[in-house]
């Protein structure tokens, strides 16, 4: 029996694996609603076996979008077109997770394959916001939140909770990584503020915290709550790994309790150092560091190396995302690599490999 396909509980939700889908913008909603394509997309990806499927980035504004044709949950009509989403991943026997979202700064962008970059008014894009009025490379300055925006921010991030309650998700995460607004805050290349959101790591974090309070509070006491978060900017004075590891063990005990570890997104200037499983070292801290259940992410691509991050206590569970694009039925695969069992619906059994 692999650890990879041993179920894992946190708070009343059992996942039957610990192969998980990594939260993938698909730029292919129409005002924020989800298509066929996300019916398609994040079923097969249940069907594949996945024990976990994170929807994309999910806009709770609609200024909060990257891109125009990004996902959205910002009013009822759009949750209710996730439940026949969300009822098919379970039927799949996954659990639905909706990753919520505000880009800030980095809003009002172009869809990778219309060119990217900001999208100005004039086109359809909109005046961005962020923590400070510093512009992410040569992007346009955002305007800064005042207090009153924050307040509207945290409200904006539990009211699209309950919404993604009555869709039928599972699992809610908040996205506070990649250079999004929660990141924006968290790092000092983009929070220049000298109010109570700003200054030391107590002020940069002071926003997730309120987001997490007030998410905590509409989400269910049998239903867990994750956290992404980029470890380091890997720009010199830019939010370091030992800070990410102190807001994580500040957030064990504010009822969140998974943190999906990543890393980068708020600077051009960024050096990364990418390799198979760059970002599990990032992963292994936070999860010493903090005490709490973590999942590690990027370029895990291989069976025997997603174990071998379980088997040495780097990990609780891994997320995988282009791995997945290529093969979306990768857990099926996995288990087989590695002398186990994973879902396969009945309708596909045939095409089951025997004695292989
Ligand atoms: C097409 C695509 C879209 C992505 N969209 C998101 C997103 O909406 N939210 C997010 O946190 N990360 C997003 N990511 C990052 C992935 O979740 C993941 O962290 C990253 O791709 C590294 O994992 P991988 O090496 O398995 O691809 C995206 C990645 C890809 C390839």
């Amino acid at each position: 029996m692999s650890i990879l396909f041993s179920p894992l509980t946190l708070r009343g939700t059992t996942f039957r694996n610990r192969a998980w889908v990594a939260p993938m913008c698909q730029y292919s909603s129409i005002d924020g609603h989800p298509t066929d394509w996300h019916l398609v997309h994040l079923g097969g990806l249940a069907r594949g076996g996945a024990g976990l499927v994170i929807t994309e980035a999910t806009a709770v504004t609609p200024e909060g979008r990257i891109s125009p044709q990004d996902a959205g949950i910002w009013n009822d009509a759009q949750a209710a077109d996730y439940r026949r989403i969300t009822d098919f991943i379970r039927e799949q026997g996954a659990v639905p997770g909706i990753q919520l979202a505000h880009a800030g700064r980095k809003a009002s962008t172009a869809a990778p394959w219309l060119g990217g970059g900001p999208v100005a008014a004039s086109d359809g894009g909109w005046q961005t916001v962020g923590a400070s009025p510093v512009g992410y490379g040569g992007w346009p300055a955002p305007t800064e939140l005042t207090e009153q925006d924050l307040t509207e921010v945290v409200t904006a991030f539990a009211d699209a909770a309950v919404r993604a309650l009555t869709a039928g998700f599972e699992v809610a995460e908040l996205h506070a990584a990649h250079g999004y607004l929660l990141h924006q805050f968290l790092s000092p290349l983009s929070n220049r503020r000298t109010d109570a959101y700003g200054g030391g790591l107590a002020g940069r974090s002071r926003l997730l915290f309120e987001v997490v309070d007030a998410v905590r509070a509409v989400w269910p006491d049998d239903q867990p709550l994750f956290v992404r978060l980029s470890a380091t900017d890997w720009v010199d004075g830019g939010l370091t790994v030992d800070e990410v590891v102190e807001v994580s063990k500040q957030l064990a005990g504010h009822g969140v309790d998974l943190i999906d570890v990543s890393s980068a997104g708020n600077s051009p200037e960024q050096q990364i150092t990418v390799g198979p499983g760059y970002q599990v070292p990032f992963a292994r801290a936070v999860r010493e560091g903090s005490g709490l259940p973590v999942a590690a992410v990027g370029l895990i691509t291989e069976p025997a190396q997603a174990e071998q991050i379980l088997t040495d206590d780097s990990a609780d569970a891994v997320l995988l995302a282009r791995a997945l694009l290529r093969e979306p039925s990768w857990p099926q695969r996995a288990a087989r690599e590695l002398g186990d069992e994973a879902y396969w619906a009945p309708q596909y059994e045939r095409g089951k490999p025997r004695g292989r």
